[in-house]
């Protein structure tokens, strides 16, 4: 269609519209010309961290919420990221366990046939349902913590950052599940259990402090439950909430080896102040006593366990037999992880009660 002469006009008189403008952000960039393609994986983070935008400072001189590789702005103002060491938070596999988890979220709702559930005899429901309460108060913890921390962490650190929402999402399926599960079946909620041990990760002072507590010590105790889970389950909807939960816990667990291994690489004066961080909170492990062996410390959670093991082997000797076989895998599973970060020496000087249960050592 043809412009009529009036419009025509109008468009050779109108002022210049870049007349005035300040166009100076148009060179204010980072790097420019980088491509990233997909990889077997699509899209991810390690795909795009190419060049200066790949490369993680030692020390996050910006806080403000400058991202790394950007332009900067001045006069801005901080946002109060006071955590910008490096060292202090990273793990090198943070941005894969971020897009793993990502790949593999999963919906409570709709994800666990939770059709499968059928009655039970009431002590096996209310043991599941004591089972399930003790399990969402740490959930609760778990996702409270690393919720703490990610606002402190620069943004030129974000894989971490990106890593612990991750997990704070994970965590969220993970005590809803539970909470579905205790009150699914008719058992509801029973006795909170008022843990000293998930006091000692919340108030844990320092990133190192709170993640070999609670991503390797407390999150690898719970992974080796979860991983148990079929002997615990007693329809397919249970194990299907043990499988994926097990799934998710895991890439918590690996973040933290790999962080308790980058800091023993980088900066090994720490060792001693994190056995010191180990000391703290290992006496916490099993601190139920001999008749409620497990993690953190919860005599009511040791003796649920029980029941439903025994409900599981049709006897509840079998089923102590097996809650003490279980404890003695989390504490061997705790000691592996502690070998993988660079802390073998660790074995020698956990708590009595601790290397007493421990299988000696395999070389
Ligand atoms: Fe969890
Ligand atoms: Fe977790």
């Amino acid at each position: 269609m043809a412009v009529d002469t009036k419009t025509m006009e109008m468009l050779q008189t109108a002022p210049d519209i870049s007349e005035g403008l300040d166009l100076s952000w148009m060179d204010n960039t980072g790097e420019r010309g980088m491509r990233a393609h997909p990889g077997r994986r699509g899209l991810t983070l390690e795909e795009i961290n190419k060049g200066s935008y790949g490369v993680s400072p030692e020390n996050a001189e910006d806080m403000t919420m400058a991202q790394r590789g950007s332009g900067r702005a001045s006069g801005v103002p901080r946002i109060g990221y006071h955590v910008r060491k490096k060292s202090d938070i990273w793990s090198d596999n943070a941005a894969m366990l971020y897009e793993e988890a990502v790949q593999r979220q999963w919906s409570s709702a709709t994800d666990i046939p939770w059709a499968e559930l059928k009655p039970l005899p009431d002590d096996v429901e209310r043991a599941y349902s004591q089972f399930c309460t003790f399990l969402t108060e740490v959930e609760f913890i778990a996702g409270d913590t690393p919720a703490y921390w990610l606002p402190q962490i620069s943004n030129e650190h974000y894989e971490v950052k990106m890593f612990l929402a991750s997990q704070i999402m994970d965590e969220a399926r993970h005590l809803d599940v539970f909470r579905k599960r205790a009150l699914a079946n008719g058992g509801g909620l029973m006795s909170s259990s008022g843990n000293a041990g998930l006091r000692v990760i919340i108030e844990a002072k320092d990133f190192t402090e709170m993640s070999a507590i609670m991503h390797v010590q407390g999150e690898g105790l719970v992974q080796s439950i979860f991983r148990m889970g079929e002997y615990i389950a007693t329809n397919e909807a249970e194990k299907r909430i043990f499988r994926l939960s097990a799934q998710d816990e895991s890439r918590h667990v690996a973040f933290g080896v790999m962080h308790l291994k980058y800091i023993l690489e980088t900066e090994p004066e720490r060792r001693e102040e994190i056995h010191s961080y180990l000391e703290k909170a290992e006496p916490l492990i099993g601190a139920g006593g001999g008749s409620a062996p497990v993690a953190g410390g919860s005599p009511i959670f040791g003796a649920s366990l029980g029941m439903l093991f025994g409900h599981s082997l049709g006897s509840q000797e079998e089923g102590g037999r097996m809650a003490l076989a279980a404890f003695r895998r989390q504490l061997n599973e705790y000691m592996h992880r502690l070998e993988v970060a660079g802390m073998g020496e660790r074995r020698y000087r956990l708590p009595a009660q601790i290397q007493a249960i421990l299988d000696p050592p395999k070389n």
